[in-house]
């Protein structure tokens, strides 16, 4: 006879009406300085295309963690272990993976770390269905839970959920989209989350232009179809009439400011309408789409010091160009 499979569950939290992304894009480019948030990237193709980037040559971000994880994952996890133990006793390790995506960098994690429950957060729930089911079946000892959620502005989860102590997972620098300011909060809220727990995340470190700008505008063109990508995005979901050939894609390193920008410049002057408003470019006027902001080792540590994880141990690569960073609550 054979055994019943076992089986996550799945769960869509409501996204709160005023935030709703039609409303939030449109709002966005009738600004003077508009501008579209870069969860605005990633739809069906969008997804396929920031694949695509992380194979880039000049795109280092992904094989340089990918090589920190293989690298020091086994210490990582005796750190989360010892910690565990002498903080938590028998608390069973809950492992939350915000952004989780196709769960392969958690799922390279579960020997080392061995959690006994796992949380993949995601925008979208139905993506996450096929993927958490199959990691399920090849991991059928650890609970398995799909969370649809976008936590870009506030990032809980009902206790039915997550109660007791959590390791949060949040790999990919994806915190590089956030403002400092911003960061800080999000990170704040990762603490509370967590509920004495930690927090292992991947971020990018500050670096020269001559390597930060090609891995924002290769050679081949990627990171311009994803950058242009956004507005075909727009037009499915508002109705706009976006022109995808009247607009270059930009990328810059503000060294003031510590960040990649990526902007899409009107190629001429034009006038883009959708139900119920229309909104006229310059020719060379800019759509701001995304920031990813590099930071150096002892900014991040700092920052993770003010949102309160107390202690915090930092694994780079050879070159220093990027970071894993474990940060403990005690
Ligand atoms: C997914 C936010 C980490 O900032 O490097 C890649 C997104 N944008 N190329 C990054 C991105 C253009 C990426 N993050």
């Amino acid at each position: 006879m054979r055994e019943a499979p076992t089986l996550p569950n799945f769960v869509q939290l409501p996204v709160p009406a005023a935030t709703s992304a039609v409303a939030e894009a449109a709002a966005g480019l009738l600004r003077p300085d508009a501008a579209l948030s870069p969860k605005f990237f990633y739809d069906a193709l969008g997804s396929r295309l920031f694949d695509a980037i992380t194979e880039l040559d000049e795109y280092y971000p992904t094989r340089t963690e990918a090589a920190i994880f293989a690298e020091h994952r086994q210490a990582m996890a005796q750190a989360v272990q010892a910690f565990w133990q002498h903080r938590h006793a028998a608390a069973p390790l809950s492992m939350v993976d915000l952004g989780a995506g196709s769960c392969v960098k958690a799922a390279s994690l579960f020997d080392a770390f061995q959690p006994a429950r796992y949380l993949a957060v995601d925008i979208s729930a139905d993506y996450l269905r096929g993927v958490v089911s199959a990691l399920q079946q090849q991991h059928p000892q650890i609970e398995m839970t799909g969370v649809g959620l976008d936590f870009s502005t506030q990032l809980a989860l009902p206790p039915e959920l997550l109660s007791g102590p959590a390791l949060l997972f949040y790999p990919g620098s994806s915190i590089g989209n956030f403002a400092p300011d911003q960061a800080l909060n999000l990170l704040r809220q990762a603490r509370e989350l967590s509920a004495d727990g930690g927090l292992l995340i991947g971020v990018d470190l500050a670096k020269s232009a001559a390597v930060l700008e090609p891995a924002y505008d290769d050679a081949l063109g990627v990171t311009s179809a994803f950058n242009l990508n956004l507005l075909r995005h727009l037009n499915r979901l508002m109705g706009s009439d976006f022109d995808l050939r009247q607009w270059q894609h930009v990328a810059l390193y503000n060294q003031a400011a510590g960040r990649i920008e990526m902007h899409l410049a009107s190629r001429q002057r034009q006038c883009v309408r959708w139900p119920g408003a229309e909104r006229w470019f310059e020719a060379g006027e800019r759509i701001h789409t995304e920031n990813s902001y590099k930071w150096r080792q002892d900014d991040f540590e700092s920052l993770l010091r003010d949102a309160g994880f107390l202690r915090v141990q930092t694994w780079t690569d050879s070159r220093g160009w990027y970071a894993v960073v474990l940060a403990l609550t005690a």
